[in-house]
């Protein structure tokens, strides 16, 4: 009746696609402008741990359940649920995940959608436009429409592909870019005054700063969002896993690179402000505070890079790039969670269902571009603070209490048949029963 599944053609396709969902505005942006303001390298200490032991489990929870069930998320957690009452929560669970992962796709269209304007900008000073740059660097609602359609564009340009020739392909193409791209201007970047400061504040943790409820809540949303948990992509692109694999191996691949690649970021970003400071540039607010979030890589970098003659627009040229590949590996993997379930549910094909949906979420998108000052701060809120955890804290319940232990273990111990012997089995399981749900539980519960 309905196509066959698609399946990512290796162990290394998967990590290169799941770690392309994990890496993007999330690693490059969220995690050094709050690390920066959150005393350094303390956020850095408590957003390793809680990576390691509460995101880490999590994430394997929903890649476990997607491989077994071969099937998007809705379905994956009706093949679990154990009785009618759990078949409607996993229901709920599933739906609320695509409702999430959408949500989350309307918002960061429009991140994106600016981080290739400045791109383009950058362009255009190397060729001499300087009206066509100051119009791409301006914030202005035209510019917004139309890069955040340009953006959606590009995402359902690689979901139309399917999970093969769309998702993996470009997945292996854009991450060792990224990669380079983030090393190189890594190295440029010390090479300048003042670099060292920044690397310092990073690197030498103020653990006076350590236990504020801030910094931690703050830095578990960081772990959440950056290893795209909750919201299905995981499930689904576990789902696109053979079950030749290891599953605990391959889920610590994706983590080690996720925050691999957020600590990198670290080196960039943080050392960044302060050549920009050695440059003239303020980097503190009328607070005293450092400049973070929007204003850091939309004013600051911007001021740096026009401090540095000539290499500056190159320089910028690279950075927004490595910012936009970041966005967009990431972006694919919120599609497909409604285009699967879509194709897999209602028998669409592949091609009109990811137009449909993008459309539908481009609108919405633009709804809230339109009304950036009401909508877009709200809806970054309910999606990555409060829906995200709620949806991890019951995806976590259901692999530890609803699915049955037994079931569990005959998935993980295909691809890897020690497995009940294993560490990751016996710290594991015990640990997504009581410790993550406690534990996502506690730090929501204080955010409240
Ligand atoms: N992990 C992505 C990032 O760090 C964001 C994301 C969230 C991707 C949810 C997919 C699903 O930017």
């Amino acid at each position: 009746m309905s196509a066959p599944r698609g399946e990512f053609s290796s162990r290394w396709g998967y990590i290169l696609a799941a770690s392309g969902s994990a890496v993007g505005l999330g690693n490059v942006w969220g995690f050094p402008t709050q690390a920066a303001s959150n005393g350094g390298g303390a956020f850095l200490v408590v957003y390793l741990l809680l990576t390691f032991f509460l995101a880490y489990p999590a994430f394997m929870a929903e890649m476990i359940i997607g491989r077994y069930a071969k099937s998007n998320s809705v379905a994956a957690l009706r093949k679990i649920s154990s009785g009618s009452k759990s078949y409607y929560l996993g229901s709920l669970l599933g739906y609320g995940g695509i409702a999430t992962a959408s949500l989350i796709l309307c918002f960061y269209a429009i991140i994106a959608g600016w981080m290739i304007a400045f791109m383009l900008a950058a362009g255009a000073d190397l060729t001499g436009s300087a009206a066509a740059s100051s119009w791409l660097t301006t914030f202005g609602l035209p510019r917004n429409l139309v890069f955040t359609v340009a953006f959606f564009v590009l995402t359902v340009f690689v979901v139309i592909g399917g999970v093969q020739n769309g998702i993996e392909k470009w997945s292996t193409r854009l991450m060792p870019i990224l990669l380079s791209l983030l090393v190189i201007l890594i190295i440029y970047v010390m090479t300048l005054d003042g670099a060292s400061d920044g690397l310092r504040l990073y690197l030498l943790p103020d653990f006076s700063k350590i236990l504020k409820p801030d910094l931690i809540l703050g830095a578990m949303g960081q772990s959440f969002f950056s290893l795209s948990i909750g919201v299905g992509s995981m499930m689904i692109y576990g789902s696109y896993l053979s079950r030749k694999e290891n599953l605990p191996r391959t889920g610590l691949a994706v983590t080690l690179i996720d925050i691999g690649i957020a600590s990198m970021a670290g080196l960039l970003i943080i050392p960044s402000m302060f050549v920009a400071q050695n440059n003239g540039v303020s980097i503190f607010d009328a607070n005293g505070a450092l400049i973070s979030s929007d204003a850091l890589i939309f004013t600051v970098l911007p001021a740096l890079f026009d401090t540095m003659g000539s290499a500056g627009a190159a320089v910028g040229l690279v950075f927004f790039a490595l910012m936009s590949i970041a966005a967009l590996t990431s972006s694919i993997s919120m599609l497909e969670v409604p285009v699967a379930y879509t194709v897999e549910t209602h028998n669409m094909s592949r091609q009109k269902a990811t137009t449909l949906i993008a459309v539908v979420l481009a609108i919405i998108s633009l709804i809230i571009a339109a009304n950036f000052g009401l909508l877009f701060g709200w809806v970054v809120q309910l999606t990555t603070e409060f829906s995200q955890p709620l949806l991890a804290l019951i995806m976590c319940l259901f692999a530890g209490w609803v699915w049955h232990r037994s079931k569990v273990l005959a998935e993980i111990e295909e691809g890897f048949p020690e497995a009940a012997g294993s560490w990751f089995w016996k710290i594991w399981h015990p640990y997504i029963r009581y410790i993550c749900p406690i534990g996502i539980l506690a730090v929501f519960v204080q955010s409240l």
